[in-house]
């Protein structure tokens, strides 16, 4: 079977020997991973995962997502973050997005809890009244003020439609084993729960419940998706060239020690728009510390050729683009020939829509190499379940060595912790009346 493929033949002014240089900081990051001896060695639970999970407990998720499936039309998927890019990603990269609210064609997967966002949640609302809808609510930590909005909204919604027993029975929280709001909250009413470790961090977290529930409900094959995941896990231990987890973190550290300090991760399928978000994620907040780290961006293409190009190809030269390139699509589209030709189309006529996709692609890259953007190029053979899960764990397992290449822990997200604290103290939050009276004093 194919595999992705990494090919960092265009990342001048990143040599061989710069490459060379960052060989032995790969091995020892692979070494801190597998043997837990790095920063942040409680949150590695991720990098075995896919290989130890048990097939019990794959069958337990695919049950209960059968059973949301029977009785729902609609299930919304509660969470924030790690809690949420996850499942995302994966299903808008599947999904056919033009037949996402048709009910009796598959019990379709909405989100909330990802923004506090009120006319969001008063449409959301107004769309499920007299729906046959359901709720998977997810906090790792269970105290999330975002998600925790949106579950009082719509658990009270569907205790109003459906009854408080019933409701119970629609609800699937996804959380702590122990601690936390929302773990109280579940062993009160009833529900079906499912733990998330804790040596595995939210952003970690796409291949436990957190991120295989909501998928499975979509409809989605989450055993190929684990599968997947598995390989590239058995094929990014051993520090040698073959290692692509391993080469793509050298190359980007390379790049960023030569002053590229922004990666714009490109794709050409719109499908993968919330891949994008998911990666920035997973970069962002685990590498974003102590003043350092490179600025992950994204765009989709060729669409924001149309925005953005003009900044890429011609803008200021610290930036180098991290590709997507998949092999073949799902479906296949032909131009046709038009006698009138007014739109002068018919030099293509015939061709593949992807045929032009994969040409403008090509254009691009040689055009922003000219320019003097380096280009990683990561290929995929196609989008679904099973290459989805390989790019998951090679996008993780290459973060985690980046992460210690750079110098930081990257399991950790302290720095997130300061918007909540003034939130808190602006909301006036029991606990939080010293830090009130000072913020109140700045305003
Ligand atoms: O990666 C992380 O840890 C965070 O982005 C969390 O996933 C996010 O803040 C949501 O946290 P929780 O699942 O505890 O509600």
């Amino acid at each position: 079977m194919k595999e992705i493929n990494v090919d960092i033949n265009h990342i001048a002014p990143v040599t061989k020997s710069d490459l060379g240089a960052l060989e032995p900081a790969v091995a020892d990051a692979l070494n801190k991973l597998h043997n837990k001896t790095g920063l942040g060695n409680d949150y590695l639970g991720w990098v075995d995962l896919p290989g130890r999970t048990p097939e019990a407990n794959i069958d337990e998720i695919i049950k209960v997502a059968d059973d949301l499936r029977a009785a729902c039309d609609y299930v919304v998927a509660i969470g924030i973050g790690g809690s949420y890019l996850g499942s995302k990603a994966v299903i808008e990269a599947l999904a056919n997005p033009f037949d996402v609210y048709t009910p009796g064609n598959g019990t379709k997967v909405l989100f909330a809890g990802q923004n506090i966002g009120e006319d969001y949640l008063y449409e959301l609302q107004e769309f499920l009244k007299d729906k046959r809808f359901g709720i998977i609510v997810i906090s790792k930590s269970g105290t999330t003020t975002e998600p925790a909005i949106a579950f009082r909204l719509l658990k009270a919604q569907l205790e109003q439609q459906v009854g408080r027993d019933n409701a119970a029975k629609l609800i699937v929280a996804i959380t702590d084993a122990k601690r936390g709001a929302l773990r109280q909250l579940a062993t009160e009413e009833g529900y079906k729960t499912f733990v998330i470790e804790d040596s595995v961090g939210g952003r970690f977290s796409v291949l436990t419940p957190v991120g295989l529930l909501p998928i499975a409900v979509a409809g989605y094959d989450i055993r190929q998706l684990i599968e997947g995941a598995r390989y590239m896990q058995r094929n990014t231990i051993n520090a040698n060239e073959n290692n692509i987890a391993g080469v793509y973190a050298a190359a980007r550290n390379a790049l960023y020690r030569q002053g590229k300090k922004i990666e714009i991760l490109v794709n050409y399928n719109p499908k993968l728009h919330f891949f994008s978000e998911w990666w920035k994620q997973l970069y962002g907040e685990s590498e974003g510390k102590d003043h350092k780290g490179i600025f992950p961006a994204s765009v989709d293409n060729s669409t924001d050729l149309h925005s953005m190009g003009q900044w890429i190809q011609d803008g200021e030269r610290t930036i180098f683009e991290t590709v997507i390139t998949v092999g073949s699509t799902v479906h296949e589209k032909v131009i046709p020939s038009d006698d009138a030709n007014l739109d002068g189309l018919n030099y293509i006529a015939g061709k593949r829509v992807d045929h032009v996709n994969k040409m403008a692609e090509l254009g691009t890259r040689l055009a922003h190499i000219d320019g003097g953007v380096p280009n990683i190029i990561i290929s995929v053979p196609v989008i679904n379940e099973y290459y989805l899960g390989q790019m998951i764990y090679f996008f993780e397992k290459a973060c985690g060595i980046s992460g210690y290449i750079l110098g930081v822990n990257p399991f950790n997200q302290p720095g997130v912790e300061d918007y909540k604290r003034n939130m808190f103290a602006l909301l006036e939050k029991p606990g939080y009346e010293e830090q009130t009276a000072a913020i109140k004093s700045r305003l």
